[in-house]
């Protein structure tokens, strides 16, 4: 007998009557009739084949067997798991590293094979219904999410078939972040980077978002937003003036010794000093304490110690104009008049 000559010559005798009331129509729907698989070709995203009936691309009718049997399955894939996908599509599990998902279930763990109501035929709508299926993890928000995390655009980071990078990632840090953060490419570009911003993002920001703003887990001091269990927020996003409380500066403080910072009198805390008078304390311990963020960059700069050439007041930009000296150096801001203080 020939290839599914009982079933195709039932549909085409009803796609005649379909061509008669819609000539709008190229290809004749075959298989689907108001009786049988209606539906099979409608939805918000409908996949080709399915679209234009050609069902028997994928289902291959058993020989000897009229359709429908009641016998049990009339058809047989024309290929087993992915490779039916594959007669078609590009091989999704040929990189480096493959996504389980796919050792597991298979292209259908997350497509449907004829119609979804959302894009790319997928079963869930991308982010955490999708991928939280199986992600624990990504069922969670964290309490301030990257704006693509919040999205459900993991795909702007994660390949979901598989990947050149661990993680299924479709660069590495930084080059992953300077995909969307133009500026960040320009880090690598100045005098001195800041250790860890040359090790990785990761040492400070969280990928998918922090329990505190700019994707960090501890506040940082220029945008200390720190999130509270009841949902209080201390805000002071690009603050010049703060009252000194370590929690503030919990995001530079997991690596700096606080000591720089707090104690008055030091001839070892730090560098920025007046023989034994702690000049950071001098500006930063205080009530109406200067942030880190006012005098350094926190990524990278042309300056020693990241100083910055011109301080953020508001909208205003003053100078700094601070000076290194062999022993120490020298700083004329638009705060007080030059000076000179010497280790
Ligand atoms: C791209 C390949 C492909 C095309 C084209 C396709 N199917 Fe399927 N179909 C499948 C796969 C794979 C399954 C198994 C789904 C599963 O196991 O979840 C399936 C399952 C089915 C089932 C079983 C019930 C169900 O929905 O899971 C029916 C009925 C069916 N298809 C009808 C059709 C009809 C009618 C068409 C044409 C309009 C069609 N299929 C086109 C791949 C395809
Ligand atoms: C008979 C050929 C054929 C087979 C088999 C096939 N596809 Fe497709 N598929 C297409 C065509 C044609 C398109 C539209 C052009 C494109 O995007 O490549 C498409 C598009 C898609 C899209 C993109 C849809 C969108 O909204 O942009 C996805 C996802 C997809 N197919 C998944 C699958 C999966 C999963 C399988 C296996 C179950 C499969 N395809 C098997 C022909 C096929
Ligand atoms: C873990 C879930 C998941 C699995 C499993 C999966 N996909 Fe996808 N697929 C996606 C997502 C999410 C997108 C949309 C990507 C985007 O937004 O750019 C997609 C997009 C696609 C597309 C259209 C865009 C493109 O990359 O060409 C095709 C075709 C496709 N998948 C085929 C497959 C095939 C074939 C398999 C099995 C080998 C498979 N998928 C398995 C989640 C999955
Ligand atoms: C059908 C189940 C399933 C779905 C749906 C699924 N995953 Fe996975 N995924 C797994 C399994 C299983 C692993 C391997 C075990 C693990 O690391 O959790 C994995 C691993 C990963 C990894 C690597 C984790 C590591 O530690 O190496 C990433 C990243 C990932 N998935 C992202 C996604 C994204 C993004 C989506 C949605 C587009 C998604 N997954 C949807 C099952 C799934
Ligand atoms: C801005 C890029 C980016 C986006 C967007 C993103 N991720 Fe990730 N994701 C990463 C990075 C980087 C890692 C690796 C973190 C590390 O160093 O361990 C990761 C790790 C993971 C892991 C493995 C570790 C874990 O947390 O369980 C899973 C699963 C995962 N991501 C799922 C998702 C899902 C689901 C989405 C979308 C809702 C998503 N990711 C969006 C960058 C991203
Ligand atoms: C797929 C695009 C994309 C990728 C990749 C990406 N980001 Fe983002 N990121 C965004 C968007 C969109 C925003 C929100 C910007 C806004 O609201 O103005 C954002 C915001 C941020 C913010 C907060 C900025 C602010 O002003 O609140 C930080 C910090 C950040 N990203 C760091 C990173 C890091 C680190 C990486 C690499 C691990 C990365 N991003 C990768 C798209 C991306
Ligand atoms: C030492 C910790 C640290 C490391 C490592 C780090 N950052 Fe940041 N980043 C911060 C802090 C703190 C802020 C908040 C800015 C502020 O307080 O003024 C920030 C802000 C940002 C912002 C948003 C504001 C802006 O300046 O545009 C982006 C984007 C960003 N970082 C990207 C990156 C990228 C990309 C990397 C890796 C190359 C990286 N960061 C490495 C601490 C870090
Ligand atoms: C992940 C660890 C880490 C974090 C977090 C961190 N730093 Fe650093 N920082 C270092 C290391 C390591 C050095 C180099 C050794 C040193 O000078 O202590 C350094 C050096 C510096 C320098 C001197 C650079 C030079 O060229 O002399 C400044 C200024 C600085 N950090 C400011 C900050 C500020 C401001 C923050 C908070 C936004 C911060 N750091 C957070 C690890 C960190
Ligand atoms: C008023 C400007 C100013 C403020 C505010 C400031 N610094 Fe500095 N910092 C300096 C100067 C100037 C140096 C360089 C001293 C030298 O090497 O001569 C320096 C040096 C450093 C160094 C190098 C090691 C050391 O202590 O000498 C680190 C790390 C550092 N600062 C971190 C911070 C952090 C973290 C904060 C906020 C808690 C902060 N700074 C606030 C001006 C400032």
């Amino acid at each position: 007998m020939m290839r599914s000559s009982v079933q195709f010559s039932s549909c085409a005798a009803f796609a005649v009557v379909l061509i008669a009331s819609s000539p709008a129509r190229a290809e004749p729907p075959k298989c689907i009739t108001a009786d049988c698989h209606s539906g099979y070709n409608e939805g918000k995203s409908v996949h080709p084949p399915a679209k234009n009936a050609e069902c028997d691309s994928c289902h291959q009718p058993k020989k000897d067997r009229a359709h429908p049997s009641k016998k049990g399955r009339d058809f047989t894939p024309a290929a087993e798991g992915p490779e039916l996908c594959h007669m078609c599509h590009d091989k999704k599990n040929g990189g480096k590293i493959v996504h389980e998902a796919i050792k597991m279930e298979g292209c259908l763990g997350c497509h449907s094979p004829h119609k979804s109501n959302h894009a790319f035929l997928l079963k869930e709508k991308p982010g955490k219904d999708l991928c939280g299926t199986c992600h624990e993890s990504a069922q969670k928000t964290p309490a301030i999410p990257h704006k693509p995390y919040a999205e459900g655009k993991c795909a702007g980071c994660h390949n979901p078939h598989s990947a050149p990078f661990r993680k299924l990632l479709v660069e590495e840090s930084p080059k992953l972040c300077v995909r969307c953060h133009a500026a960040a490419g320009e880090f690598a570009k100045k005098k001195t980077m800041h250790p860890p911003v040359a090790e990785g993002c990761g040492n400070c920001h969280k990928p998918h978002g922090g329990k505190a703003s700019f994707l960090l887990d501890a506040s940082s001091p220029s945008a200390f937003v720190v999130t509270r269990q009841n949902g209080d927020m201390a805000t002071c996003l690009g603050c010049f003036y703060t009252e000194y409380a370590a929690e503030k500066f919990a995001s530079c403080l997991e690596c700096h010794d606080e000591k720089a910072f707090t104690e008055r009198k030091t001839t070892t805390a730090t560098a920025f000093r007046d023989r034994d008078r702690n000049l950071h304390s001098l500006h930063v311990n205080r009530r109406k304490g200067i942030t880190c963020t006012v005098c350094h960059e926190v990524h990278a700069g042309d300056s020693p110690a990241l100083l910055r050439k011109e301080m953020r007041f508001g909208s205003r930009r003053l100078p700094i104009a601070h000076t290194k000296a062999e022993k120490g150096g020298s700083c004329a801001p638009a705060c007080h008049a030059k000076q000179v203080y010497e280790r």
